[in-house]
């Protein structure tokens, strides 16, 4: 019996969408506003939802205090309050879509929580705009 626990998590940066190999018009023309050289930020909502097996010692599937330190040490602590293009490292090559930073937070919990459970994060980029990985 799967059960799924899911920790919410908030985060502020700023980000520019920009693909180095087009000229100016077409990223324009492809990312608009989001595409303004000075950049521009968002109030991102994360959820990471955690699946396994609940523990019959405990009761819980995954302590969802350890969840949240891990967040705030691998996730928050490197993009809350950053300009993402510039100060992340993941995205000097990566465009910081909503697509690529959900795939980056993915990657960074993947490797500190065991195999046997599974991890799923949305991540809202807006109120009605929200990705989700892996699907
Ligand atoms: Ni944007």
């Amino acid at each position: 019996m799967k059960v799924a626990v899911y920790r919410v998590e908030h985060f502020n940066a700023a980000h520019r969408l920009h693909n180095p190999e087009w000229s100016d018009e077409k990223n324009q023309s492809v990312f608009g506003k989001c595409n303004n050289p000075n950049y521009h930020g968002h109030n991102y909502n994360l959820e990471v939802g955690v699946f396994g097996e609940i523990d019959p010692d405990t009761g819980y599937v995954y302590d969802l205090k350890a969840l949240s330190d891990l967040i705030e040490e691998k996730v928050l602590n490197k993009l809350d309050h950053k300009n993402l293009n510039v100060d992340v490292a993941e995205f000097e090559n990566l465009n910081p879509t909503a697509e690529n930073i959900v795939v980056v937070i993915h990657d960074l919990l993947r490797s500190e929580i065991n195999e046997k459970y599974e991890l799923k994060i949305k991540l809202y980029e807006t109120e009605r705009n929200y990705v989700e990985y892996p699907v």
